[in-house]
């Protein structure tokens, strides 16, 4: 239907008749001569439609409204002196239209395309007219780039793409299952993955050697902004390889991911931190290191103070630690709040974070007071306080205080904007990360990867004994600004381990048999060593487009309720279909019963 598409013609095509086709992005009238700019996915292109060289297309061109569809065919000629727009590629001609399609008129638009519209509910109802705009046409065509690399650099790497079922069975991968009941077998559900784990494990014992997939997974968990029910991995897996190997490989990913989305040349090394350092110096697996605050050690600095409850705290094996936010002093009462309340989500056990102001050449502390002089100077020195500054105070159990003060830090980042116009990519990894961590609500211990990590060969004797805490798995994450990219592990590939791994985590052998009985058959039959990663492919392309949420990257994202405001899913499904399924929902409308006694109840 065109011989060009809307970005494409230049001064070289001057004199050529050319026909494109594409939507009213924009229709002027100028003295009775009507301008529009036709837009397609490529671009724009000025048309332009003269009574006194066709006197019917003009007067048809009169009834051009935005968004309808049309197909123009004329003379592409140079604009008159002056009136070239240089913003637009295509700025230095324009086309003479000598036949003018309406091809589909357009309604009037529920909200402007040109316009930024902070009413999301609006964009996702009508997502289809939310994607016409510039912007998300240009984010869903980065993320076809990206994945494009992607799948370029892992074939070039010998990586075998292969299809796992979405009808599967329950994967631990800490979320809740979404459940498909099976028609075919009455009171039976597939659950849709959380993540294609054990497939892929399963493929290395069919021997594959080195798998990839770009996977769509399903977590019924609480959303945020770079959380989906539904989301993409770039899942991989290989054989015969260690850590260091599948490092290497991401890097090389990632480095491929960049330069074709961006252009930009990331180094790859990335440097690396166990998960011990990064708790203990920015209190996070996933720390922003684009801004420094770290978290301070201070229990040589109080190692004989008389300060009560910093004595009471380090006698008792917990940890004194600060943070200096330099400049942030004259933050605002609503500021501070803000910090308190998020400091008690982290676990602050009292109302107030203790912190130190300095201001005016004073010190306004509610602890001040109980330093004593040496204390003061040694702090000053220790934690670099200068005029202006606001010291924060954790004192209590390692693992809260981390929590807290890492917290913190990333909340008087983003009041201070500390980030606000970096072009760092700061990527790093996270390594050595416990294996187990301690439910405080079974009393049990639950994996922090999933179960089919492998324990660090130096910490076996430590699993042995039952020491749980101080086991280390071979796991690593990749993490950008602040963001967790990635995940993965070098596996179990024993059947004894494995079993031993589930019985640490409360599977006893029954159990072991119904759900992973699969997996540990496939072990007997020589399983060679192997391990893994998978990256969020949505949080890669909302960093490389520089977005804040990956609904922006998503074709058709869910909303925080997990809804898609467009097509109304999830829907009611009618009780006669429920029945062929053998289900019967027991969630019952209370506003429906109660207003309509003699209707049944809709059924969810
Ligand atoms: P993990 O659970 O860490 O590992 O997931 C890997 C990566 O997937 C992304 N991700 C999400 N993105 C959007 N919405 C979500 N709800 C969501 N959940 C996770 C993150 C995360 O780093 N099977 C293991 C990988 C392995 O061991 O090989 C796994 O799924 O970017």
């Amino acid at each position: 239907m065109r011989t060009h598409h809307c970005n494409e013609l230049r001064e070289a095509n001057i004199g050529q008749t050319v026909t494109l086709i594409g939507w009213v992005n924009s229709a002027r009238d100028h003295g009775g001569v009507i301008f529009i700019d036709l837009r397609d996915r490529e671009g724009l292109t000025q048309c332009v439609f003269r009574p006194e060289e066709n006197p019917e297309v003009a007067l048809q061109s009169h009834t051009l409204r935005e968004e309808d569809v049309v197909q123009v065919t004329g003379r592409v000629v140079a604009r008159l002196d002056g009136s070239g727009n240089a913003k637009m590629p295509t700025g230095a001609i324009e086309i003479v239209g000598a036949a003018l399609r309406i091809v589909n008129k357009a309604d009037v638009l529920p909200f402007q395309l040109d316009k930024e519209l902070s009413n999301e509910d609006l964009r996702m109802k009508y997502r289809y007219l939310d994607l016409r705009r510039a912007r998300m046409g240009r984010n869903l065509r980065l993320r076809h780039t990206i994945t494009s690399a992607a799948r370029r650099y892992l074939d070039e790497a010998g990586f075998y793409e292969v299809e796992t079922p979405i009808l599967s069975n329950p994967t631990p991968e800490g979320a809740r299952d979404f459940l498909v009941p099976s028609r075919l077998n009455p009171g039976r559900f597939y659950a849709l993955p959380q993540a294609p784990q054990q497939y892929k494990q399963l493929l290395m014992v069919a021997g594959l050697e080195k798998y990839f997939q770009i996977a769509r997974c399903f977590r019924d968990e609480d959303l945020r902004a770079d959380r989906q029910p539904e989301f993409t991995q770039i899942d991989i897996e290989a054989s015969f390889i260690g850590q260091d190997d599948i490092i290497k490989i991401v890097e090389g990913l990632l480095v491929a991911m960049f330069k074709a989305g961006l252009g930009v040349d990331v180094p790859n090394n990335f440097p690396q931190l166990t998960y011990r350092e990064a708790m203990d110096t920015y209190g996070s697996d996933k720390p922003d290191t684009r801004y420094g605050m770290k978290i301070i050690d201070l229990a040589d600095l109080f190692a004989s103070t008389g300060f009560k409850i910093f004595r009471a705290t380090l006698d008792g094996g917990g940890v004194v630690r600060a943070l200096n936010a330099k400049g942030f002093a004259g933050l605002t009462t609503g500021q501070m709040n803000r910090l308190n309340e998020i400091a008690i989500q982290a676990g602050l056990p009292v109302k107030t974070l203790a912190f130190i102001k300095c201001e005016g050449g004073e010190y306004k502390s509610p602890l001040w007071k109980f330093f004593t002089e040496a204390e003061q100077a040694a702090l000053i020195a220790k934690l670099a306080i200068a005029e202006g500054d606001l010291v924060f105070f954790g004192a209590g159990a390692l693992d809260t205080v981390c929590t807290i003060l890492g917290r913190v830090r990333s909340e008087i980042a983003t009041m201070m904007e500390l980030t606000k116009d970096s072009t760092a990519f700061n990527f790093l990894w996270v390594v050595d990360f416990p294996l187990l961590a301690h439910d405080e609500e079974t009393g049990g211990w639950g994996a922090v990867h999933h179960p089919f990590t492998r324990p660090n060969p130096d910490d076996l004797a430590l699993l042995e004994a039952g020491d749980y805490a101080k086991v280390r798995a071979v796991a690593y994450d990749v993490v950008l600004n602040g963001y967790e990219l990635g995940g993965g592990s070098i596996r179990i590939h024993e059947k004894d381990l494995q079993a031993q791994m589930f019985q640490v985590l409360g599977v006893g052998p029954e159990e072991q048999q119904i759900k992973f009985g699969h997996l540990l058959d496939a072990f007997r039959f020589g399983a060679p060593p192997h391990g893994g990663l998978a990256l969020g492919l949505d949080r890669i392309a909302m960093l490389i487009a520089g977005e804040e949420s990956i609904r922006e990257v998503i074709a058709f994202p869910k909303n925080n309720k997990g809804a898609d405001l467009m097509s109304h899913s999830p829907c009611h499904i009618e009780t006669k279909l429920q029945r062929e399924v053998y289900i019967q929902s027991t969630w019952k409308n209370p506003q429906h019963a109660a207003t309509t006694a003699a209707a049944p109840a809709p059924q969810s």
